[in-house]
């Protein structure tokens, strides 16, 4: 069976909750908060979930400035990443969930990204967070659209089901 980490930066909590919903969802996965994780840590797992709140204008969450030169470091041959991303696709139309891409540039070519999600049913004008037409990874918006997450959430999981086994 996989090992999962479940890991992510929150500035007001929300990116936190989806983490921790996350974590009810994913059977034995172990959960990580940027702001006071040791890198060493998370290297004994097999597949990541790299999860950030979007701030500023489409930037990576504050707490992940420190961490992600010390994870980039890592050796993740063999090991899969899944990414997500909050954000405000009404305020922040023109960047909407864009932190993730961040974490994809950081450690492209390093391990293997699974779970790029279509951009069908988001509302939104631009987003660094899609890469050849699709998100690179889960993006949710909880300020407006709430009432979707859970199937996104569920949806997203049952296509990562081959790799979480
Ligand atoms: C100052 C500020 C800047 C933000 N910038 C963006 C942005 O560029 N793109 C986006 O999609 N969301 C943006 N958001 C929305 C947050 O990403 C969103 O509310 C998220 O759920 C917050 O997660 P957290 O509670 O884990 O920090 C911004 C929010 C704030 C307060």
């Amino acid at each position: 069976m996989s090992k999962i980490a479940i890991v992510y930066g929150s500035s007001t909590g929300v990116t936190k909750t989806i983490a921790e919903k996350l974590q009810t969802l994913v059977e034995g996965a172990e959960l990580f908060d940027v702001a006071d994780v040791n890198v060493e840590d998370l290297k004994p797992f097999d597949f990541y979930f790299f999860g950030t709140a979007t701030v500023g204008v489409g930037d990576l969450q504050d707490d992940w400035d420190v961490i992600l030169p010390k994870i980039e470091k890592l050796d993740f041959t063999g090991k899969k990443i899944a990414l997500f991303a909050l954000g405000d696709s009404a305020s922040f139309s023109t960047s909407f969930a864009g932190a993730m891409y961040y974490i994809y540039k950081a450690l492209k070519g390093k391990a293997e990204f699974v779970g790029a999600v279509s951009t069908d049913g988001y509302t939104f004008d631009e987003s660094d967070a899609v890469v050849d037409g699709k998100f690179i990874g889960l993006a949710l918006d909880e300020d407006n659209e709430y009432d979707l997450t859970d199937e996104r959430l569920k949806n997203w999981l049952e296509d990562l089901k081959p790799y979480l086994q």
